[in-house]
């Protein structure tokens, strides 16, 4: 029997995460992702889900400047990054950089490869950003931490602290999400005793896929619609009985609130203050879910991450093409936590396929 898409298979064991869809919780090495957003950074959050386990102060002082280290880009990938096409999408560029990165020959997976990847994606994205705008490559600042640093290459200025949570919190919450498509494709590349970088070339070309890395983009299009509106719960109405789906509502796997989306909404309230964007948003959600309730009933429909990443987006002023390979610059802790994983016990991915073809005529 065939069960398409794996539904419901379990692929793997990991001690990485773990989805609770019926009460809405995310645990990340038995910790509530939610609440790691308080008063974690994204150093000590990516040691945690590599290791299991808290660094130790000179631990995160040793993370630390491991990642400054490693934040820059060899000649050859930056003179890859201006000769690319200037129509190829952010996400194809990520891949090549990542693809090339990658060492002559195979090593076996390591904490360093993982640090290496982490530290560099925000460099790659920056780097091709300030190319295709055609001005100067502003260099990552050893001042700064991860987050912090990532924001400054692209706006060539220090972000205000709320811009900086806002970012960390969604980077935070989006690490890591139990066996997604991408995650399972590292797994399945390094599970052939490949090496990471090809690992997360192949996540980099699974995160892609609309269906997978589907950026919040679609969100701010819906956002904008209703802004433009006179009668927002006429127009969600209308969208409803004509078949659509509202984006930014709905969740494979939960079905209750999606416990990233109240944790965005939560510090968007902390840090944004008043702002029109956040208002609209929650205008939205409110008639959104009466709505669904009333037209959808049963089927359990609330907002997901997508829909205050959107909002959280708004607020730093980042542009859309940057959504999916900032999605991509955190998922890349949760990838490399699983093909570390992976190699610990390894069994290479070999499933059976159902031959449905002719046979030889006899
Ligand atoms: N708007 C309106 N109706 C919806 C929506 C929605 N966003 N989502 C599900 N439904 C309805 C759907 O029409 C169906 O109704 P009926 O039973 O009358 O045909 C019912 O709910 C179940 O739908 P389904 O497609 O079987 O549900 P699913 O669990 O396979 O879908 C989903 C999950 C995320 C694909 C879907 O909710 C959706 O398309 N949402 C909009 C797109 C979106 O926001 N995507 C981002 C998801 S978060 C990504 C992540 O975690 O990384």
């Amino acid at each position: 029997m065939v069960i398409k898409g794996l539904k419901g298979v379990a692929a793997a064991e990991t001690a990485i995460s773990h989805i609770d869809g019926v009460n809405g919780q995310l645990i990340y090495r038995g910790i509530d992702a939610g609440d790691l957003t308080k008063n974690h950074s994204f150093e000590e959050v990516s040691y945690l889900l590599w290791h299991g386990e808290w660094p130790d102060q000179h631990q995160l002082i040793q993370l630390k400047n491991e990642l400054k280290k490693q934040r820059g880009l060899p000649d050859y990938i930056e003179n890859l990054l201006i000769s690319l096409p200037a129509e190829m999408d952010f996400m194809s560029v990520l891949r090549t950089a990542v693809s090339a990165a990658g060492p002559a020959n195979k090593e076996k997976p390591s904490y360093s490869d993982a640090i290496r990847l982490t530290a560099m994606m925000p460099t790659i994205i920056a780097y091709r950003k300030s190319h295709l705008e055609g001005r100067a490559f502003v260099r990552p600042s050893a001042e700064l931490d991860h987050v912090e640093n990532y924001l400054y290459m692209l706006n060539g200025k220090r972000p205000s602290e709320s811009q900086c949570k806002a970012l960390e919190t969604y980077m935070i919450l989006t690490m890591e999400h139990g066996m997604n498509a991408s995650t399972f494709s590292a797994r399945v590349t390094v599970s052939t005793e490949s090496d990471i970088y090809s690992a997360v070339t192949s996540a980099i070309g699974t995160m892609k896929g609309p269906l997978h890395g589907g950026a919040p983009s679609e969100v701010i299009a819906f956002l904008d619609e209703a802004a433009k509106s006179a009668d927002i719960e006429k127009l969600i109405r209308e969208k409803l009985n004509r078949g659509e789906r509202l984006m930014g509502f709905g969740h494979r796997v939960y079905k209750t609130h999606d416990p990233r989306a109240v944790a965005l909404k939560t510090v968007l309230l902390e840090n944004a203050g008043k702002d029109a964007w956040l208002d609209l948003s929650m205008k939205v959600e409110t008639t959104a879910v009466n709505l669904l309730q009333e037209l959808k009933p049963g089927r359990s429909l609330y907002t997901n991450v997508e829909f205050y990443a959107a909002a959280i987006m708004k607020s730093i002023q980042m542009e859309s093409e940057l959504f999916t390979p900032t999605f991509t610059a955190s998922r890349v802790v949760g990838w490399t936590a699983h093909v570390l994983e992976q190699v610990e016990n390894n069994t290479i991915f070999r499933p059976e396929s159902e031959y449905i073809g002719r046979l030889p005529v006899k």
